[in-house]
């Protein structure tokens, strides 16, 4: 009988799976997984209509991606960062951030390289350094304020080291990496000759002072960055799976090469219509800041109800609280009973760490607040019942 791969003999599924039943069985309002529970702007939608009905976007898309998409692509990082693209070489148009991460690890990282992760982290990224054949070395990030420790960043680069993953705005802690944080980074970066992977899903979610800032756009790190974003989160539309990477020409031509047999192209008309939208004037983007500094507000009085502690996050759209106020047991064990007592479904942050280090993530939960006013309303009402 024919068994599965070394490869993927590790990958099981996720608690995602389990909690998501579970949610569903308890008709729980569910906080766990980070997709919107509103839809797209309607006319982003309108302008995939009006792609799919132009009779001569229904075939396959240049594989790096439509001219339209790499130049909006290129204009927005001038446009929010001052940071310079080449529209034709420096950007590949790729099936989600999801495989903008493996596509950019498969061309830029080889077999036996060591690639740095903070923990805890977005799950596929230890997956898809397996795959690759490279070993993923981890640097936790510490609560409250979810900040690396610079001497364990130091001593986790090596001659060995080819790569850094870094998420910022990070899920799942809403940790904005500060300016003095990236330039540490950059630093060693630097000295060790390393790549890094920015992933910056959450780019235009951060809330008060805080700013969001490209690694890419720091003296020096231009050439050695390649930025991984997509359009998920920005325009609500998670299930359209287009993202891209873009960077110096000499780094997008390692993701290119690899893309072009993952997945050749993506589609078609859906690029078309995200070119319109990265094209749309600051106020689209002010609105949706604000969007959602007002649900993270509707949360925060949530868990304030429940007696749940947090740090505000300063981007993304989760928090991680700690409920160790109100329950003692692992995060699995208060996922599973907040969903049976108070009918509200958070996700236990075990498979955002390597087993080694799941221990890190015990007494904290992650709630997504990408979800509509009136059941984040309904939360704070369910939360009350852990309070009586
Ligand atoms: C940090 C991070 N990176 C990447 C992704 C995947 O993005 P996409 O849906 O564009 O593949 C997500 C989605 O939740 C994420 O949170």
């Amino acid at each position: 009988m024919s068994t599965v791969a070394q490869r993927v003999a590790s990958f099981g599924t996720t608690i995602f799976t389990e909690i998501n039943q579970l949610a569903q069985q308890h008709s729980a309002l569910n906080l766990g997984q980070g997709k919107p529970d509103f839809d797209t702007p309607p006319e982003i939608v309108e302008a995939v209509v009006q792609a799919l009905r132009a009779g001569n976007l229904n075939q396959y898309a240049p594989g790096d991606g439509t001219p339209a998409l790499r130049q909006a692509v290129a204009d927005h990082a001038a446009r929010f960062y001052q940071v310079e693209v080449d529209p034709l070489r420096g950007v590949v148009v790729t099936s989600g951030a999801t495989e903008g991460i493996f596509a950019a690890i498969l061309g830029l990282v080889d077999p036996g390289d060591e690639v740095i992760v903070f923990e805890p982290f977005y799950d596929s990224y230890v997956p898809n350094i397996l795959m690759a054949q490279a070993v993923p070395v981890f640097v936790p990030l510490h609560p409250p304020h979810w900040q690396f420790d610079p001497d364990e960043l130091r001593a986790a680069f090596s001659k060995k080291t080819r790569a850094v993953i870094l998420n910022t705005p990070h899920n799942p802690t809403g940790h904005v990496f500060s300016r003095e944080e990236l330039s540490f980074i950059a630093e060693l970066c630097l000295e060790y000759d390393v790549t890094v992977i920015a992933d910056e899903v959450y780019e235009h979610l951060t809330f008060g002072e805080a700013q969001h800032l490209p690694i890419a756009s720091l003296p020096g790190m231009f050439e050695r960055t390649v930025t991984v974003s997509s359009s998920g989160k920005l325009f609500s539309a998670t299930g359209w799976k287009i993202g891209w990477v873009y960077g110096h020409p000499a780094l997008i031509d390692g993701v290119a090469r690899a893309h072009q047999f993952i997945t050749f192209s993506v589609h078609h008309p859906t690029q078309e219509a995200i070119a319109f939208a990265l094209n749309l004037p600051n106020d689209y983007y002010q609105d949706f800041r604000q969007l959602y500094a007002e649900k993270r507000d509707l949360l925060r009085s949530a868990l304030d109800a429940a007696g749940l502690r947090y740090t505000v996050p300063d981007g993304t759209y989760f928090i991680m609280a700690d409920y160790s106020a109100l329950f003692s047991g692992s995060s699995v064990a208060f996922t599973r009973y907040l969903i049976q007592e108070a009918g509200v479904a958070c996700i236990p942050p075990d498979s955002f760490y390597s087993p080694a280090h799941a221990h890190l993530g015990q007494g904290y939960a992650r709630f997504a607040f990408c979800k509509s006013d009136e059941m984040l309303h309904q939360v704070h009402e369910r939360l009350l019942r852990l309070r009586r």
